[in-house]
């Protein structure tokens, strides 16, 4: 039985992973780094550091642990510039109705996101009180695809992981549900996020119902839904 859904929050619940993509790309561009679109699904839900260190591969160079942090402040000064300003109209299309209806139904709600930020965005948006527990990059020192993420949401919601549903834009965070032994819904693009259990375009794009009547036994033989 589904009891607890966590939602990871950037490209999930708010549209800012344009903004993370805009201040990697200025970074890249700095660098001398060829950097696409392409490039920046590795990035998603994956830590900062650990998202320099494959901007910096890319680019074949190779520098010490303080100019990495210097690069790393930098690339995070001009996204929460970015963030500073946002406003509910960049919350993603069906988000917060799809919450409310969940919440509705009686499921327990979290946030497990890897952004160190995800707080100020919350607070920004006034959207804090949707959730019963939140994790965010402040508390794991493990990036996803490690799972630690999830499970200390889990764990502080008094769930079971295998009774959560993870919903995720990033390849790196639909692993990381997997390797707690939740379930995950892509959201996003199909031909992306393969590894999830079942993708949809948006939380306008699924009702609560829909992903609780979901075979999740049956979708993880068979991946070739449509
Ligand atoms: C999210 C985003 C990543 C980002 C990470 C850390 O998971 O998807 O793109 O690198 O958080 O974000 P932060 O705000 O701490 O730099
Ligand atoms: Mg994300």
């Amino acid at each position: 039985m589904i009891e607890g859904f966590i939602f990871d929050l950037d490209g999930v619940i708010v549209d800012t992973a344009k903004y993370h993509f805009l201040a990697w790309k200025r970074l890249a561009n700095e660098l001398g780094i060829p950097f696409t679109r392409e490039d920046n699904e590795r990035l998603k839900g994956v830590s900062r550091m650990r998202s320099l260190d494959i901007i910096l591969k890319l680019g074949g160079h190779q520098i010490s642990e303080n100019e990495k942090e210097v690069l790393a402040k930098r690339k995070n000064i001009w996204y929460v510039d970015a963030i500073s300003k946002i406003t509910p109209a960049e919350i993603l299309p069906g988000a917060l109705p799809f919450i409310e209806q969940a919440r509705e139904r009686g499921i327990k709600i979290a946030l497990g996101s890897a952004s160190k930020n995800a707080i100020t965005i919350l607070d920004r948006l006034a959207i804090d009180t949707l959730f019963d527990v939140i994790i965010s990059g402040n508390e794991v020192t493990q990036a996803k695809p490690d799972p630690e993420v999830f499970l200390k949401v889990a764990e502080a919601l008094g769930l079971p992981p295998k009774t959560c549903v993870v919903f995720e834009d990033a390849l790196a965070g639909i692993e990381a549900a997997h390797n707690g032994g939740m379930k995950c819904i892509g959201i996003g693009n199909k031909e992306i996020l393969g590894n999830a259990d079942f993708v949809v375009e948006g939380l306008n794009a699924i009702s609560v119902d829909e992903v609780l009547a979901l075979d999740y036994n049956k979708i993880n033989t068979n991946k070739n839904l449509d």
